[in-house]
């Protein structure tokens, strides 16, 4: 499975271009099946149907851990780092995980979940939640992660979007100097979720939580009641594996469907040449296990390989900004994944907490979830990797299941900001608006996919027709990414950011119609228009313009405003409240009633000056006013 040159990755490529087939059967020969495919690739993107490995049985947690225990079952498996550094941190090895998934999977059982149920996880970084996800795989139950920063309103959606059947929490979580009540939200969303039946609560802060008979246990006393007995279910390749809510440009969040066969062979594909793992390094992922980083590279990925996953409770920068650094000694990381977002931020801190550290461990570094901008990229390869170790900026998303563009660590030259060379298997294709092919090098364009490779997702769970119009449908024929690209001379691909209504803010994805929504629940507000701008450690600040039916003044201004940010909380999460709110009077809008973003992107930039053609507009003098109040 392992590229080990260039001369080596253009070979794999070629191939995989001219006999993709053959080429991803030979890849998945690695892994252990019940019962081998009959039928590689069936596939179609007019539907879209997709089919990888058909009529292929297996469970991803046999390779994630069953076929590991007699090689490497006394290996770390996960080393989990609390938050608080004082707090001794748990180590589990391959045998040790086998046996606590094999646990949890029994008490869903005993809880009443069978084969393709939904389980909502929602659960603080701890290693119970890798546990939890694999144990939903081992009996073949559907797991939807959703993140520990999303309010109960968001949790309700998801849960009733998928009617799950079971919840899994814990009592609260700590991020940070912070202690954040996890069951209490759950609580609030289960208000109205009539398909929940139990709720598994998990000890980890010892907060008062109200247990309802009947419904609420202990994750605890459940495992008093269990054996580590528990056969794997045999799923079908095409079964689901699991759910994940993703923004997009328009309505609730969706959720990307990927299933058994073709994510364990992509996830784990990936893991292995992006990062050029060898066997025994310790991989730290910082991202949450509640976004798609988290599932492919800290859970299936990693363990699928049989490396050694580092989970990390708490934030960069708790109890000071040097914490990376200290976990990355303490627990000899050989590879570093993470976000930009991240290193911008601890880049402002200086120099003082990296210095102090040895980091020779680390051998490869990787960065995820937005564009990396040069500064970033030399700060990380001189301070962090001392350039001596290659830097993989890999571009992927939810819905692609694994990385899609990047080099390959030490392999592929590389260059900052460029994510660089499809990896085998993947077709790019650069369209203009009208979906016709951007030829040759030099050029820039909204970039697709113009081949399935196994990690695409397979549907938008319970409507596929919106899977179809927002990936398949745009440009018929093509997987639509939603992100603009730029590829070089060299034929490096550099993409540029959303061409669509999806903010990225510090790596989060977050569509503006989500925000609008939320914002216009709150009282008094009429209308609002939210736009992306760029925010020096976020990426993409959230700036919202808000129409009032009595426009604020004075004191009442700065007290709306945070009122406005409560609603936001309380509707989606924390992480999507807006950076900047401007009241206005009116928005730019043509005659037909669209609103000309554009124009409230560049106010929002701060470039006021080349506005474009605002004669279209309904009302041009809107835009004199929201100039002059921009802040
Ligand atoms: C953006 C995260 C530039 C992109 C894995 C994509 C990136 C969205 C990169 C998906 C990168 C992710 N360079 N942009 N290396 N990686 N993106 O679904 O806009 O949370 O469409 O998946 O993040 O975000 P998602």
């Amino acid at each position: 499975m392992r590229i080990r040159t260039f001369d080596e990755y253009q070979t794999a490529y070629q191939k995989s271009v001219d006999d993709p087939e053959e080429f991803w059967a030979e890849i998945a020969q690695n892994f252990q099946w019940r019962k081998p495919w009959t039928k590689t690739l069936q596939w179609n993107f007019s539907e879209p149907n997709i089919k990888w490995f058909i009529g292929g049985k297996l469970n991803i947690t046999e390779n994630c851990l069953d076929r590991h225990l007699i090689e490497r079952g006394d290996q770390p498996a996960i080393i989990w780092e609390p938050n608080d550094p004082n707090e001794a941190g748990v180590t589990l090895t391959y045998r040790m995980l086998h046996d606590q998934v094999c646990r949890f999977a029994n008490v869903l059982k005993r809880n009443g979940v069978v084969k393709g149920d939904r389980v909502c996880i929602y659960m603080p970084m701890v290693p119970e939640l890798a546990i939890a996800v694999l144990a939903c795989a081992r009996i073949g139950a559907v797991h939807s992660v959703v993140f520990g920063g999303f309010s109960a309103q968001s949790i309700a959606d998801r849960i009733n979007d998928a009617q799950c059947k079971v919840v899994v929490t814990a009592d609260g979580s700590y991020r940070g100097n912070k202690e954040i009540p996890l069951k209490s939200t759950v609580d609030d969303a289960l208000i109205g979720c009539p398909s929940v039946q139990k709720v598994i609560v998990m000890t980890r802060t010892r907060t008062p939580v109200s247990m309802l008979k009947g419904r609420d246990i202990w994750w605890e006393q459940e495992l008093k009641q269990v054996t580590a007995d528990c056969p794997a279910e045999e799923m079908d390749a095409e079964d689901m594996l699991f759910i994940l809510y993703t923004s997009g440009s328009t309505g609730k969040p969706k959720g990307v469907v990927h299933t058994c066969g073709g994510y364990m062979v992509y996830a784990t594909y990936t893991f292995q040449n992006v990062f050029q793992y060898e066997p025994g390094q310790v991989f730290f992922c910082t991202a949450d296990i509640g976004w798609i980083t988290g599932h492919s590279y800290i859970v299936y990925g990693p363990l699928a390989s049989g490396a050694t996953s580092v989970i990390f409770e708490g934030v960069p920068t708790y109890p000071d900004c040097g914490r990376f650094w200290d976990i990355t000694d303490k627990h000899n990381v050989n590879i570093l994944y993470t976000a930009p977002t991240a290193i911008r931020s601890l880049m402002g801190f200086g120099l003082d907490k990296v210095e102090n550290h040895d980091l020779s461990s680390l051998q490869v570094l990787g960065s995820v979830g937005e564009p990396i901008n040069e500064e970033a990229w030399h700060w990380y390869d001189d301070n962090i990797g001392k350039n001596r170790c290659p830097i993989v900026d890999t571009w992927w998303q939810t819905e692609t299941g694994g990385i899609l563009i990047s080099p390959l660590a030490g392999i592929t030259k590389t260059k900052p900001t460029f994510a660089t060379l499809p990896l085998p298997g993947v077709q790019p294709i650069l369209v203009d608006e009208n979906g016709k092919e951007i030829e040759g090098n030099g050029v820039s364009g909204n970039l697709c996919m113009k081949f399935p490779w196994p990690g695409i997702l397979r549907t938008t769970y319970g409507d596929h027709e919106r899977c179809r119009q927002t990936y398949f449908a745009t440009y018929p024929g093509l997987y639509f990414t939603g992100d603009g690209c730029l590829r070089d001379e060299d034929g490096y691909y550099r993409i540029t950011g959303r061409v669509d209504d999806v903010l990225n803010v510090s790596g989060h994805r977050i569509g503006t119609a989500e925000v609008e929504n939320a914002i216009n629940m709150h009282t008094g507000v009429v209308e609002s228009a939210v736009v992306g701008y760029p925010h020096d450690i976020k990426g993409q600040g959230i700036y919202a313009y808000v129409i009032t039916d009595q426009q604020p003044d004075g004191h009442d201004v700065e007290l709306t405003k945070r009122d406005i940010l409560a609603t936001v909380t309380r509707v989606i999460g924390p992480i999507a409240k807006p950076d900047k709110i401007q009241f206005v009077t009116g928005l730019p809008k043509t005659r037909s009633g669209k609103i000309m973003r554009r124009i409230l992107r560049k106010i929002a930039e701060g470039d006021t000056s080349n506005l474009g053609d605002t004669s279209t507009l309904l009302d041009p003098a809107v835009v004199d006013e929201i100039k002059a109040g921009a802040t």
